[in-house]
């Protein structure tokens, strides 16, 4: 049966049906749901109980079908949320006031009813109206299948998270022991720009970063994270806890900005869960959990939520943040003297990408075209670095410019690739990302002089390997790397042997497993490229200190050039 969009069961209606001829105003109405169920905001206007009224008796009112993408929308089975309740009751957690942020069909709060004897308080916050109602539809039919249990006094709140505001809860907290639960919504701010979506924070530069870096990954966050450290700025000072089923990222990433956010919390752990088995996604996640109001720790215990067989610990350790600290490898943790570079971003592959046949080109839309060919350099991405030595690539890529904001105005000299860019230039236009936006025609981005050295090294930040490709030129032109791949250019072949060499010793190799997280969507990326200092690794292979000079040279050559 279904009501509002929310399934109820037959004691729900049941229940609804025979009392609804007791209801005369919204305020006698929520009075008795409360008695029930201890819900106290059970209706909010006079219409909804007029609606609930007519759904009772067969008449269909529509309710707008939300998207589950938008929301980040995976609810928690109540098996896992019944099985995070008891561990956390084991481990002597015993909370009086519960802030479910994010409470979808309630099944966190069931399940902190069923286990915890001392609850006070509940609030529930949620955007999507049909699951407030099924929410509360939930704790009713709890309370009418378990009468003798006692009543929290309940709060279900129809809004948007980032609306809320937690003053009226912190109120009400005092000295009580708080627990913070539930599983914010798994989306990024990214994919919610591409949506189009207003469920965003206000704050949508949280992560602080200026320029290009704000518009392209580095500013891109999960709102599940925003939702996190929020909670835990508001909340850090009262006594309690919080449990979140979060994506490792958002873990990592909070771990990492500890030092930053110095958020008071302690006992941080991550327990990984089967997020197919849980939620039929391929999205590395675990359970975070923390206490409050300690003393900051930067250091998180990585576990397996089914078996608590720990993995290892990760965090900060002397003013390094590693992915395990008992690893003893990181010697060679400093500077890279080279500056690692992202490979070329254009965001229109149907027609940036093409293959040359010896006459023609092609795209991926199936068009045969002729542009000409000073444009067309050679195309390597993630999944042709699998090797340490590229192999010859019939990928190849349409270069419109030297470097980053080159006026394009002078394509038009060249008839046939102007020709060619100008049919698709609302594929150009469309382009999503804000990068493009106030800038030239065909603008592309990770382009420089580094692009055009002849050789390079390269490494996919998808992969989750460690080895670097060395790259040479192709037909006498330097090859391009897609924006998956990371890389650094030399001048001369004998410079980039000397260099991948190192790079594919023992010594970074360890290194990087030290510091890189494997379920990252990136596991390598520029930062952790950066830390390589390639002059320790130099000496720790007993290179000869001629060799060494040649990395001196080569950093001359690089920063002369940048
Ligand atoms: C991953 S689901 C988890 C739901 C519930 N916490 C659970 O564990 O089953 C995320 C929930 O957040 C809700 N949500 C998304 N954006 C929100 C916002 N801005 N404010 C409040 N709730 C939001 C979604 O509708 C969805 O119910």
């Amino acid at each position: 049966m279904r009501l509002f969009d929310a399934s109820i069961s037959d004691s729900v209606f049941l229940f609804l049906k025979k009392d609804i001829k007791t209801w005369a105003t919204v305020q006698s109405a929520n009075a008795k749901l409360c008695h029930a169920c201890g819900i106290t905001n059970f209706f909010c206007n006079d219409t909804e109980i007029q609606q609930i009224a007519s759904e009772l008796n067969g008449i269909n009112y529509s309710v707008v079908c939300e998207d589950r993408a938008e929301y980040g929308d995976f609810q928690t089975n109540q098996s896992l949320t019944q099985q995070i309740a008891t561990q956390l009751k084991r481990e002597g957690i015993n909370p009086q006031i519960v802030i479910e942020p994010t409470c979808g069909k309630g099944n966190f709060i069931l399940s902190v009813l069923d286990t915890f004897e001392n609850v006070e308080r509940i609030y529930g916050i949620e955007i999507q109206k049909k699951y407030t109602w099924q929410a509360k539809f939930n704790v009713l039919d709890f309370f009418l299948n378990n009468p003798n249990k006692t009543k929290p006094e309940i709060q279900i709140v129809n809004s948007s998270i980032f609306e809320f505001d937690y003053q009226t809860i912190k109120k009400t907290i005092g000295e009580k022991e708080l627990l913070i639960i539930g599983n914010p919504p798994w989306v990024t701010n990214s994919a919610l720009g591409v949506m189009d979506s207003k469920n965003l924070p206000k704050k949508s530069n949280f992560k602080r970063q200026k320029g290009l870096d704000a518009m392209t990954g580095k500013g891109n966050f999960d709102i599940a994270e925003y939702i996190t450290i929020d909670l835990l700025q508001n909340f850090g000072k009262c006594k309690g806890n919080m449990a979140f089923l979060v994506k490792n990222t958002v873990i990592k990433n909070i771990v990492h900005d500890l030092p930053k956010l110095k958020l008071l919390i302690a006992g941080l752990k991550k327990q990984n869960i089967d997020s197919k088995k849980e939620f039929d996604v391929s999205v590395d996640a675990s359970l975070f959990s923390c206490q409050l109001n300690k003393t900051t720790e930067l250091s998180c215990l990585e576990s397996d939520f089914y078996t608590s067989e720990v993995k290892c610990n990760f965090g900060w350790l002397n003013g390094k943040f590693l992915s395990n600290l008992s690893c003893s490898c990181n010697d060679i943790d400093g500077v890279s003297p080279f500056e690692w570079r992202q490979g070329i971003k254009h965001d229109c592959s149907k027609v940036m990408e093409i293959e040359f046949d010896g006459e023609c080109y092609s795209n991926k839309l199936g068009e045969r075209f002729v542009i000409e060919e000073a444009f067309a350099f050679p195309l390597l991405k993630s999944s042709d670095l699998k090797k340490k030595h590229a192999e010859p690539t019939r990928k190849m890529v349409i270069v419109t410019q030297k470097y980053v904001g080159q006026n394009t105005t002078y394509i038009q000299k060249y008839p046939q690739l102007y020709e060619y860019l100008n049919r698709h230039i609302d594929l150009f236009r469309n382009r999503k990302s804000s990068i493009y936006k106030g800038k030239c025609d065909f603008s592309i981005f990770g382009v420089g002089d580094y692009s055009f050295k002849p050789y390079k090294i390269a490494i996919s930040g998808l992969y989750k390997t460690f080895h670097f490709c060395l790259v040479k030129p192709q037909n006498n032109k330097p090859v391009m790397l897609d924006d998956t791949c990371y890389f650094i250019g030399f001048d001369t072949l004998e410079q980039a042997e000397y260099v991948w060499d190192l790079l594919n010793s023992v010594f970074v190799t360890d290194f990087l497993k030290s510091i890189s997280f494997k379920d990252s969507k990136r596991m390598i990326t520029k930062e952790v490229l950066m830390r390589i200092d390639l002059r320790r690794v130099a000496i720790l292979k007993g290179e000869k200190k001629d060799m060494f000079g040649c990395i001196n040279n080569q950093q001359e050559i690089q920063l002369s050039l940048f």
